[in-house]
């Protein structure tokens, strides 16, 4: 069996639901549950044997320990994190204790489980993990896109904690030998999106009648990934990815935000036309931007596709329509995970039109 941290999140939930739905392999789901994490997510495997929910913290060595010792998994794949740019702005903390910390702690934890693994099993071990473009800093409108030996220049808390945690990883392979992969992927999208994040606050914005809030002049261009593309990509990273190695994961999908957004609103003119029969691009509303925000992200995800045969099999187009749908048919999802807390946050992050102020 695997373990899987994080798997209740937006990643994680997407990975564990399409781990089940194509083997027989069982999958430990560790999942703090932070505002982020959503059991929710994984109802439709709600009574399936062959996932085990355990909530707790990757940081609980003693926990992590009993896990690894009762489940005995052939690979740790680590999905847990604070993800959010903008929270990390407001409150750092928490990105350090769970993305630095607690990575060193589950590796820790990891290392003294695999060094007592008979050879056979300790050869075949692995752990892979998780981490994000956004390590490598900011890219000006003509460079290169990212390759996995562009230098590491992490500008927000969030990726200088993320950048951390790959180092961590990184030093664990070269000094203890430990079997290690790490994926840096661009933004993902698709089902289960927290409304935090771009694509899925535009649209239960939209729909709720709310402005569009587009930071500073939205020309900002980030790379988006299917979220079932980013999956895809792990399983075959896992599967037959070069120990110690890493592997940029992207959607070949460069774009402004503001194209993003101007294409969830056609497509909801499209789905859902509104009542006045006003386009919803009337909503967007230009706010204050982000502190230290990141220009351009891009991924070249050329070394993955040689080495390991992966492509996305997804276009914008036909995932940017997928997702839209996908939030119009779970209307029940976002109203639960719209609680207290969330409302909280938008409140902090939104009033008075400006971002992170
Ligand atoms: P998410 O915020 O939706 O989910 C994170 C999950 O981790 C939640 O279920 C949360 O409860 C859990 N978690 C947080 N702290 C924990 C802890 N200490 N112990 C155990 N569980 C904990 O994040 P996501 O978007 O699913 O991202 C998953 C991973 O992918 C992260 O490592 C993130 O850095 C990386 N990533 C995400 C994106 C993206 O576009 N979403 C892009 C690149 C990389
Ligand atoms: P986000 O989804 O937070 O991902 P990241 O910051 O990790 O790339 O944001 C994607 C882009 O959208 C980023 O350039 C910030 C911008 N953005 C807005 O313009 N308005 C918003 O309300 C949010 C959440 C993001």
């Amino acid at each position: 069996m695997i373990l899987v941290t994080g798997g209740a999140g937006f990643i994680g939930a997407n990975f564990v639901l399409d781990w089940l739905a194509q083997g027989d392999e069982p999958v430990v789901n560790l999942d703090k549950l932070t505002y982020a994490g959503n059991r929710e997510n994984l109802a439709a495997r709600e009574g399936d044997t062959r996932h085990v929910f355990v909530q707790g913290d990757i940081g609980d060595t003693a926990l992590v320990s009993q896990l690894l010792a009762q489940h005995r998994p052939r690979a740790v794949l680590n999905f847990a994190a604070e993800s959010h740019v903008d929270r990390s702005i407001h409150g750092p903390g928490d990105f350090i204790q769970t993305n630095v910390v607690g990575t060193f702690r589950l590796l820790e934890a990891v290392r003294t489980y695999w060094d007592a693994l008979p050879a056979g099993e300790r050869e075949a071990f692995r752990f892979l993990h998780v981490s994000t473009d956004e390590v490598y800093g900011s890219l000006a409108p003509t460079d290169p896109a990212f390759t996995e030996t562009h230098r590491y220049e992490p500008n927000s808390p969030y990726s200088a904690s993320k950048a951390a945690s790959d180092h961590l990883v990184r030093a664990w392979h070269h000094t203890y030998g430990l079997p290690v992969l790490t994926t840096n992927c661009s933004n993902n999208y698709g089902p289960f999106h927290f409304p935090e994040k771009l694509i899925p606050l535009m649209i239960v914005n939209a729909l709720a009648g709310k402005p569009l809030p587009v930071y500073g002049d939205g020309m900002q261009v980030r790379d988006w990934l299917y979220v079932k593309d980013h999956c895809s990509a792990i399983r075959r990273v896992l599967a037959a990815g070069r120990l110690g190695e890493t592997y940029n994961v992207g959607g070949w999908n460069e774009k402004p935000n503001i194209e993003i957004v101007k294409t969830v609103c056609a497509l909801l003119d499209a789905l859902r036309p509104r009542a006045d029969g006003q386009s919803y691009a009337t909503q967007i509303t230009y706010v204050k931007d982000r502190p230290g925000h990141d220009r351009r992200y891009a991924i070249d995800a050329r070394k993955i596709e040689r080495e390991l045969g992966w492509k996305p099999a997804e276009t914008f187009e036909s995932g940017i329509r997928k997702t839209v749908q996908w939030y119009l048919d779970h209307p029940e999802w976002v109203q639960r995970v719209q609680s207290g807390a969330y409302r909280e946050w938008v409140q902090k992050q939104y009033a008075g039109g400006a971002a992170a102020a």
